[in-house]
């Protein structure tokens, strides 16, 4: 659904990416999408912090692929799309 969601520096901690990762859930939602993935590197707190805030629970650590290339150690997070099951 998207690669690398981003919020400028100077804009951090105001809410964007919560609107942003929202939005996303509805349009996915809209689209029959079950589940939504995250992959975050162990080294990205901040992201891992906010997902977790989001409702995403870790469901796989490891060494990630990305692009068909070996990257640093990380996680999988998962989102499960249901009206039982919204973001908060
Ligand atoms: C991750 C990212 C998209 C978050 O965007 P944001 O607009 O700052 O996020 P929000 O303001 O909606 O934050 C929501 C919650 O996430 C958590 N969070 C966000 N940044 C955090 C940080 N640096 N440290 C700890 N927790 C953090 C907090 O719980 C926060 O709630 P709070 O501010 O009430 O404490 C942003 O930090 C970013 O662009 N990072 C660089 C790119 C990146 O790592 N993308 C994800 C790749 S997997």
């Amino acid at each position: 659904m998207e690669n690398d969601d981003k919020v400028v520096p100077d804009l951090r901690r105001r809410g964007l990416g919560t609107r942003l990762v929202r939005r996303c859930v509805d349009v996915a939602r809209r689209l029959g999408v079950q589940i939504l993935h995250a992959h975050i590197h162990d080294s990205n707190l901040a992201s891992r912090r906010f997902f977790e805030k989001l409702g995403f629970i870790e469901t796989a650590h490891g060494y990630m692929s990305t692009y068909g290339e070996w990257r640093e150690s990380g996680s999988e997070y998962a989102l499960a799309i249901s009206e039982n099951n919204k973001l908060t």
